[in-house]
C-alpha cells in the first residue's frame, strides 16, 4: 500500500473519506471471496486493509461508519439456496501477526478477569484451516440441516450437498449426544484430490481452478448435488453453535466428545499453558504445514475453559477468547532466468520473471509476476540474479527482493521494452486523466492487430464468468486461433457449419474425436443464449469487470439499448453521457473506457458478427423485491433520521440506485431540510419529491 498516508498522520477528514474507501474496497472483496469464490487479492493484502480500517476506527471512533467491514463478517448468501438463519451467528476471528500479537492477546484474556482467577488460564492451538465454514445441526443425532456461514447471521441451506460428504455422519450413534448439537468446521479438498480435479478440467478442456479453497466452495455450492459427490470434500469439527447440552467444560473436551461421535478432528490440536507454549505450537504446525496435504493458513488459539470464554463474550466479529495467529508468506530463493513480457487482453503489458524451478510452500514455482517496471526498478531486479520469491495463499507467486550479495558480474538493469513483444507496435506508458500520473502498466498500442491481445480476448470470451463452454477453454481456443479456425468470438458458433466444408475437420485433430466434437458443439449451441451482463462482461471491454457489467445490464436493460446509449455518448455533451457516469459505481475512467469500446469501429464489427449468432437475453429487474428495486434516487438536503450513508445503504438493500445528481432518468428525489438545487431541478423536471419520512414509508421502514 506504498503512497498511502499513515494512520497517526490523517486528518479527520481524510480519515473519513478513507473509511469510505475502505468499507468499498472490503466489500468488494468480500464479494469477490465469499458469493463468487474469485478473489482477486491475496489474504495477507486483504488483512491490511481490514488492519487499516482497524486501525482508522480505533483513532476516530465518531467516525465508524454504519456500514462499517468491522462489524460485518463475508457476504450476504448468494441467493440460489434457500436461507438458513444461523441461531447462533458464525462469526470471524481477530488476527495475530506476530509473537507480540500474540502476546497481547494473551496479557487482554488475563487482564479481563480479576487478579489471580485466571492466571492459569489455558487455551488450545490448532491448525487454521484454509477451506469454507460450515454449520451442521443434528437432531436427536439425525443430520437434519447443513448451512454456509454466509454472512455470519444468514447461510445457505447446502444439506443435499453435505450428506455427499464421507466424513459427515450422516446419524451418531452415541448415547451421549445431546438432543440439539450443531457441529462447527471447515470443509476443505486436499491437495491431491484438487490437483486430480484440474487435470480431469484440462483433459476436458475446461478452465482449471485457481486453488483448492475457492474450488471446495464451488463444490459445496453446486445446485446439482450429484456434483458435489465426484469432488471427495473432506471436514474438520472445531466449535459448535446452537447445543441442548454440552458434552464436556472445556474447548478440548467438546472437540475430543466430537472425536468420538465420529467426525474427524485435527490431530495436531494441542494444550497451552502460555504464551511460550502457542508458540512452539505454532512453529511445529508452521514445520508441518508443507506435509499436511492440505492448505492450512495459520494457527488458532482458543481460551480452553468454556465458561472463561462465556464471559470473555465477543467484539463485533470476533470472540474476544479466540485469535488466529497466521503464518507469513512463504519464501524460497531462486535465480532469475529471464524477464519475459506477457501481453495482456487489453494491451498491458507484464513483466514475468522466469525461475529455476523451486518450491515454496509446498509447490514449484517457476513463474513469478514483477508486476510491472517501476517495481522492478524499485527492487533493481536484474536477469542472472538470485531472488527472494513469495507465495502467499492462492496467489501468483511474487518477486519480493533480490541477494544483491550474489549479483554475478555484468548484470544489467532491465530495461522496458518500446516495443510490443507480440506485434512490433509501441509500447507506451499512458497518462491517467484522473491522476495526471503515468500508469504503472506499459501498453502495446496495437489494439486490433495484436495478436497476443486477440487471444487473451479469446480466452477471455470462454472463461468461466463470461460464455463457459464446456470443451473450450483457454488451451482450445489458443489452438483454434494459431490454426486460423477461430478469430474472434462469433466464430466460435460459426465453427460447426466451417466443420463440414473444411478438409481439416476438428474430429481428425489430434486430442479430438467424433464424440469430442460432437459435445462441443451442443456446448456451443447452449450458449446461443446468454444472461446480457454475462454477455457485456464476455465483450473484454477494459475495466469492465462483472461488476460493472451487471451494472450496465441493469441500467441499460438490452444490448441494442445499451449500444444506442454509448454511441450517443461519444459526444460528452451528451444526456447519454452524464447518464452513464451518474451510474453509481461507474466512474470517469471506467465510462470512457466504455464509450471508447463502442466507438471503435472494428469494435463494432465484432459485436455485429456476434449477434448474427447470440442473443443476449434482456436483464429483467425482479420486480416483485421491492417498491424501489431498479428505481434511481438522489438524496438531498439534511435528513433526521438518516445520515447520507445510512440513506444511500438503506436504498440499495432495497434494490434502488442511488445517484448523486438529478436528470430525467431519476425516479425519486428524497429532499431533507435545506434542500437546494438538486431539489429545484427535481420540481423543474417533474421528478417524485419525497421528504424523509415518506421515503421511509415507501420502503417499508416508516
Ligand atoms: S474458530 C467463533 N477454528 O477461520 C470462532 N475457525 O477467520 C469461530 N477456521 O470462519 C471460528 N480453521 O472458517 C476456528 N480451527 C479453526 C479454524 C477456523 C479455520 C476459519 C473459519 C472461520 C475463519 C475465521
Amino acid at each position: 500500500m506504498s503512497g498511502t498516508i499513515a494512520v497517526e498522520d490523517l486528518s479527520e477528514e481524510q480519515a473519513v473519506s478513507e473509511l469510505e474507501r475502505l468499507a468499498r474496497e472490503i466489500a468488494h472483496h468480500d464479494k469477490l471471496y465469499y458469493a463468487s469464490d474469485a478473489p482477486e487479492i491475496t489474504d495477507a493484502d486483504y488483512d491490511v486493509l481490514r488492519q487499516r480500517n482497524d486501525a482508522i476506527e480505533a483513532r476516530f471512533p465518531d467516525r465508524v461508519r454504519p456500514d462499517s467491514p468491522s462489524g460485518r463478517v463475508g457476504a450476504a448468501p448468494s441467493g440460489q439456496f434457500a436461507k438458513v438463519i444461523h441461531a447462533v451467528p458464525m462469526l470471524s476471528l481477530g488476527n495475530a501477526f506476530s509473537a507480540e500479537d500474540v502476546q497481547d492477546f494473551v496479557e487482554r484474556v488475563r487482564r479481563f478477569f480479576k487478579q489471580g482467577e485466571a492466571n492459569e488460564a489455558c487455551f488450545i492451538a490448532e491448525p487454521k484451516i484454509d477451506g469454507l465454514s460450515i454449520s451442521l445441526r443434528y437432531e436427536k443425532g439425525a443430520l437434519v440441516l447443513g448451512a454456509t456461514r454466509g454472512d455470519g447471521a444468514t447461510g445457505e441451506n447446502v444439506t443435499a450437498n453435505i450428506r455427499t460428504i464421507k466424513d459427515i455422519p450422516q446419524s451418531l450413534k452415541d448415547s451421549s449426544v445431546p438432543d440439539v448439537f450443531e457441529v462447527r468446521g471447515e470443509i476443505f479438498m486436499t491437495h491431491a484430490e484438487f490437483a486430480k480435479l484440474n487435470e480431469a478440467q484440462e483433459a476436458a478442456g475446461k478452465q482449471t481452478y485457481v486453488n483448492p479453497r475457492n474450488t471446495a466452495a464451488g463444490s459445496l455450492r453446486q445446485l446439482d448435488a450429484s456434483i458435489t459427490a465426484t469432488r471427495k470434500l473432506q471436514f474438520f469439527a472445531y466449535a459448535w453453535g446452537e447445543v441442548s447440552a454440552l458434552p464436556a467444560e472445556t474447548q478440548m473436551g467438546v472437540i475430543e466428545a466430537m472425536g468420538v461421535w465420529g467426525f474427524p478432528i485435527n490431530p495436531l490440536t494441542r494444550i497451552c499453558t502460555g504464551v511460550e507454549e502457542m508458540l512452539a505450537a505454532h512453529s511445529e504446525i508452521e514445520a508441518a504445514r508443507a506435509s499436511l496435504g492440505y492448505d492450512i493458513d495459520g494457527v488458532v488459539y482458543k481460551v480452553d475453559r468454556l465458561d472463561l470464554q462465556e464471559r470473555l463474550g465477543f467484539v463485533s466479529r470476533a470472540p474476544r477468547w479466540a485469535i488466529a495467529h497466521k503464518f507469513p508468506a512463504e519464501k524460497a530463493t531462486t535465480i532469475l532466468k529471464d524477464i519475459e513480457i506477457q501481453v495482456g487482453r487489453t494491451g498491458s503489458l507484464t513483466p514475468v520473471a522466469k525461475l529455476e524451478p523451486v518450491t515454496v510452500g509446498g509447490v514449484v514455482v517457476q513463474n513469478a509476476t514483477l508486476h510491472n517496471e517501476d517495481e522492478i526498478a524499485r527492487k533493481d531486479v536484474r536477469i542472472g540474479d538470485t531472488v527472494i520469491v513469495q507465495r502467499a495463499g492462492d496467489v501468483i507467486p511474487q518477486v519480493v527482493s533480490v541477494v544483491l550479495e550474489k549479483r554475478p558480474e555484468n548484470t544489467k538493469p532491465f530495461e522496458a521494452p518500446s516495443q510490443c513483444p507480440a506485434c512490433g507496435s509501441h509500447a507506451v506508458r499512458e497518462l491517467n486523466p484522473k491522476t495526471g500520473k503515468e500508469d504503472a502498466a506499459r501498453r502495446c498500442t496495437g489494439g486490433l492487430i495484436c495478436p497476443a491481445q486477440a487471444v487473451e480476448r479469446l480466452k477471455h470470451f470462454v472463461s468461466r464468468n463470461a460464455y463457459d463452454i464446456e470443451g473450450l477453454g483457454a488451451k482450445q481456443v489458443e489452438a483454434f486461433y494459431l490454426e486460423g479456425r477461430v478469430m474472434r468470438p462469433a466464430d466460435i458458433f460459426t465453427l460447426e457449419a466451417r466443420n463440414v466444408r473444411t478438409d481439416k475437420p476438428l474430429q481428425e485433430k489430434e486430442g479430438w474425436g467424433e464424440q469430442s466434437v460432437t459435445n462441443l458443439f451442443a456446448a456451443i449451441n447452449v450458449r446461443r443464449t446468454i444472461s446480457l451482463d454475462r454477455f457485456i462482461y464476455a465483450l473484454g471491454i477494459r475495466h469492465v469487470g462483472e461488476t460493472t457489467a451487471r451494472l450496465l445490464a441493469k441500467s441499460y436493460g438490452t444490448i441494442e439499448i445499451l449500444r444506442t446509449a454509448m454511441a450517443a455518448a461519444g459526444d460528452h455533451e451528451s444526456s447519454d453521457y452524464v447518464e452513464l457516469n451518474n451510474i453509481d459505481g461507474i466512474g470517469l475512467v471506467v465510462a470512457d473506457a466504455i464509450v471508447e469500446f463502442f466507438a471503435e469501429a472494428h469494435n463494432t464489427e465484432v459485436l455485429d458478427a456476434l449477434l448474427e449468432q447470440v442473443t443476449p437475453e434482456p436483464f429483467v429487474l425482479d420486480e416483485a423485491e421491492s417498491p424501489v428495486t431498479g428505481k434511481t434516487v438522489v438524496f438531498t438536503g439534511t435528513m433526521e433520521r438518516l445520515s447520507r450513508t445510512e440513506a444511500k445503504v438503506m436504498a440499495e438493500r432495497y434494490g434502488a440506485k442511488v445517484a448523486g445528481s438529478v436528470s430525467a432518468r431519476t425516479d425519486y428525489v428524497v429532499a431533507g431540510e435545506a434542500a437546494g438545487s438538486k431539489l429545484k431541478k427535481a420540481e423543474a423536471l417533474g421528478v417524485n419529491v419525497l421528504t424523509e419520512d415518506e421515503w421511509l414509508a415507501l420502503v417499508g421502514e416508516g
